[in-house]
């Protein structure tokens, strides 16, 4: 150990040498991405039929309402799961800005306001929603057992499917045709519908953030050896800001460089009123309100501690108009950005944080963290240029392809 120690000293010549003590330790908690931990609401949150079966659902158009919109319609693999658009657009145009999913499976909360509590009750949402596939749960399930190739693995995972005969088309909760169906039907399509949600789930916990540059530099510090080329000098410089005097890292932590929590940044009103999104003031209450939360009926731990976690959670006035903060991991390629894609490029993100023109406080309750940040240009660029290097251009397990 001691020796080794020695040796990082010794070794670093080049530019990381110029990192202090501090600034190690930090770069050493933001990467390498550590393995997923296990998600016990999900049996088979790594089951490889799940995998194989989430990843045919993620892909195939065949569960919108016509038959042209898939998650990867807006998750696309070259854009880092974006879709490069403001807001999104399925079956019709939504409110909100398409996020990244890769490495979403290390978070706690999902969507900006954090509206589900689990990776498989946020799958269930885009079916059911008009602007992504306005479908319902009983068409969605009938679509999936007339076709062989999903209906078996579906079968091997979960035992044979439902009776679907009598169930009418467009059968989802607050429709007419989910009234006219028994209670044991409702909980047969929604059982399956759950299923089908943690399937994609288990696909979606595959899609871990490759190796980006940023990652080759930490591990070459990490064990002493030459960091001699892999990050520019404004790069390294940007680390160096984001870590320490931007501030960044106060929400932008660890190696997803997200705190997993919420925050209003302020963002000036589109129309100078009040925010239209309330964030995580609205997504709380929802999560609770979910028939699908973690310590629900269709979690397959409900009295976990995550489960127990989330049902404790604490509605905060500071609540009003956050969202949570974003994983910055392939940020180059997944722009526009902010909750409503208010913003085409990193330039103009990082202009609002070195300004914040045009911030607006909700109530007395928001947090202060930030603070114009007044750097000159150049910061700005090395700042833009270690966002660059959060970049790991990987094969995606989704296609196999070269994601950049
Ligand atoms: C019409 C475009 C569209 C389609 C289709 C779509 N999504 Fe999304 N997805 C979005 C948008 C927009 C959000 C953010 C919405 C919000 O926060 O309110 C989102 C959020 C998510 C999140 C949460 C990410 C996070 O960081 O919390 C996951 C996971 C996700 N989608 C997976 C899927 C899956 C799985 C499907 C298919 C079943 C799918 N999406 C279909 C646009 C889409
Ligand atoms: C107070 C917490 C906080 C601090 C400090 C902070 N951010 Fe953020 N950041 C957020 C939140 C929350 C969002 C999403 C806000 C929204 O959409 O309304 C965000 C969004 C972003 C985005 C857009 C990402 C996307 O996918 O849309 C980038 C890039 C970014 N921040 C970079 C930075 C940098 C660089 C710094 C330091 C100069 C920084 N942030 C400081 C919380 C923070």
């Amino acid at each position: 150990m001691i020796l080794l120690a020695l040796a990082g000293c010794l070794c670093v010549t080049d530019g990381g040498s110029d990192l202090t003590e501090r600034e190690r330790r930090i770069v050493a908690r933001m990467s390498p991405v550590p393995a997923l931990p296990d998600d016990t609401s999900n049996r088979v949150a790594d089951h490889p039929t799940a995998i194989e079966l989430g990843a045919m659902c993620f892909k195939l158009p065949v569960f919108s309402s016509s038959g042209t919109v898939s998650c990867a319609t807006c998750h696309k693999v070259d854009r880092g799961f974006t879709d490069g658009l403001p807001v999104a657009k399925g079956e019709g145009v939504g409110t909100r800005n398409t996020p990244q999913l890769t490495g979403v499976a290390h978070q706690r909360w999902f969507f900006w306001d954090g509206r589900a509590d689990s990776l498989w009750a946020q799958a269930l949402h885009p079916f059911e929603h008009e602007a992504e596939f306005n479908s319902s749960r009983g068409d969605v399930v009938k679509t999936l057992a007339a076709m062989p190739e999903l209906r078996s693995r579906y079968e091997t995972l979960f035992g044979p499917m439902p009776d679907l005969d009598g169930v009418p088309d467009g059968a989802k909760p607050g429709t007419d045709a989910w009234a006219s169906m028994s209670d044991a039907d409702r909980d047969a399509v929604t059982g399956a519908f759950v299923n089908i949600g943690k399937s994609i789930a288990a696909f979606e916990r595959t899609l871990q953030p490759g190796t980006s540059p940023f990652d080759r530099f930490a591990t070459a510090l990490a064990e002493g050896r030459s960091t001699d080329g892999i990050l520019s000098p404004p790069a390294i410089r940007g680390l160096q800001l984001f870590m320490g005097e931007a501030g960044c890292r106060n929400c932008h932590a660890g190696p997803l460089m997200t705190d997993r929590a919420f925050h209003s940044l302020g963002l000036p009103p589109k129309d100078g009123l009040l925010p239209a999104d309330l964030g995580r003031a609205g997504g709380l209450a929802k999560a609770r309100a979910s028939a699908f939360r973690l310590n629900g009926k269709w979690s397959d731990d409900p009295t976990s501690p995550a489960a127990r976690r989330a049902a404790n959670a604490v509605d905060a006035p500071g609540n009003w108009g956050a969202m949570r903060t974003p994983s910055l991991r392939n940020v180059s390629i997944t722009g526009p950005y902010m909750h409503d894609g208010r913003f085409e490029t990193i330039a103009q993100v990082l202009d609002f944080y070195n300004t914040l023109e045009g911030q607006v406080q909700f109530d007395h309750h928001q947090e202060t963290i930030l603070k114009p940040l007044n750097l000159p240009p150049e910061d700005l660029q090395a700042l833009e240029a270690f966002l660059k290097s959060l970049e790991d251009g990987a094969p995606d397990a989704a296609s196999g392809e070269k994601a950049t």
